[in-house]
């Protein structure tokens, strides 16, 4: 038998993008060893586009838990904070003014470029981080001690052998399926969102969701030459049969108004097709595996809270492990699943309610349209009505 080279470790990570390698880092910080498992490469996580707005308690874990050297806070200098958004219907821009509202805001900071970060911090402070691996297997939850067994990228194999398993393997998660008797909830949708990344100077000084007769759009940005936006699409569209200017004409029609707002257009650097779920799975816990992010709960990308999400699992999971590992006394992780689900059903319910209230539905009637020119019309002329939107799209308080 060929021989296997085994670690010892206190936390199994399976999956390193941000939200394995922010529980690893989080765990670092109260003087607990984990190694991080991800078959992806880190070329492979740190050029896949997602979402880019945090929450403000998202940009406080990344300032205030050791991400950066002090002083090298670069969410703080090449994020752009946002005070508030633009909702538009009917041709006319609405802003709905977050500080004004709740005194907060969010910071435009892509998730790539969090990535980047935590994958930084982990290697400055000698994280043990394995990429590019594959045969990926956990093992003996229900013994002493949980294994990972997986083979690097010359074939030999390793085992990873701990005292608790975290998984953060994402949408498609493995992990997920080793929970035992688990419940889940999905909702699908009638549509995707067609994304872009393009050469084009800034439309707007901050995001614009819209909504028109021929579906949503929303125009966010990514630096002062490169921007990025989305609109509703089929969810079997093919990126590759859209031309440059059938995507511009597409743009421009479910952005066009009378208020002289001006959409830049430029060459498209990218194009994919976004699925869209929503998606809970629980408990997010079973014996000594602990679940975070996507491979728990998927939310749809309106409102960019899957980020945000991930990283305030990591903050309980985080603390649920410290305790259980000082205390030797694993019944201790038993409240962690009870205090994520509270926000992540919250989440949910505002990245729905927002999808639903700028969406074009497969069979949305007459009816439907002027109720959801209601809603926006009701939401960005009362404070009341947008106070909701200014509170969960900023981020409700961690605790
Ligand atoms: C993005 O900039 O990628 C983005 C922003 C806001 C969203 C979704 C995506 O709601």
């Amino acid at each position: 038998m060929q021989d296997v080279t085994s670690t010892r470790t206190q936390v199994a990570v399976v999956g390193g993008g941000p939200a394995g390698l922010v529980v690893s880092h989080l765990l670092h910080t109260a003087g607990i060893e984990s190694v991080v498992l991800d078959t992806r490469d880190v070329e492979e996580i740190a050029t896949t586009h997602r979402a880019g707005i945090l929450e403000q308690d998202s940009v406080r874990l990344l300032t205030e838990t050791g991400v950066y050297a002090a002083g090298a806070e670069r969410v703080l200098t090449d994020g752009d904070r946002h005070e508030g958004v633009f909702l538009r219907f009917g041709g006319e821009s609405h802003r709905v003014d977050f500080e004004a509202l709740v005194g907060a805001s969010v910071w435009l900071y892509p998730q790539t470029e969090v990535f980047v970060d935590l994958h930084a911090a982990r290697t400055r402070d000698g994280g043990d981080l394995r990429y590019g691996v594959s045969d990926t297997a956990v093992h003996d939850l229900g013994g002493r001690r949980p294994r990972v067994t997986y083979r690097d990228t010359g074939g030999a194999e390793h085992e990873v052998v701990a005292d608790l398993v975290v998984g953060a393997d994402g949408s498609r998660s493995a992990s997920r399926d080793l929970v035992a008797a688990p419940e889940r909830w999905s909702r699908t949708y009638p549509f995707a969102w067609f994304g872009i990344l393009c050469e084009a100077p800034k439309s707007a000084p901050e995001l614009v969701y819209t909504r028109s007769e021929r579906g949503f759009a929303l125009i966010s940005q990514r630096t002062e030459s490169v921007q990025r936006m989305y609109f509703q699409c089929d969810p079997d569209e093919d990126p590759d049969a859209w031309s440059d200017d059938r995507i511009w004409s597409e743009l421009q029609a479910r952005v066009a108004g009378s208020d002289g707002f001006a959409l830049q257009e430029g060459p498209v650097l990218e194009r994919t097709v976004l699925p869209f779920r929503s998606f809970v799975q629980a408990p997010m816990r079973s014996g000594p595996l602990l679940l975070a992010g996507d491979a728990a709960h998927t939310v749809p990308p309106t409102g960019a809270k899957g980020l945000n999400l991930a990283l305030a699992d990591a903050r309980l999971l985080a603390e649920h492990v410290e305790l259980a590992l000082t205390k030797g006394d694993l019944d201790v992780l038993d409240g962690y699943t009870a205090r994520a689900l509270e926000r992540v059903w919250r989440v949910q319910h505002f990245s729905y309610w927002m999808t639903a209230m700028l969406h074009l539905g497969a069979d949305s009637t007459d009816f439907d349209e002027r109720r959801q020119r209601a809603e926006l019309a009701g939401l960005v002329s009362s404070e009341a009505g947008s106070t909701y939107l200014a509170e969960a799209y900023t981020g409700w308080p961690t605790r």
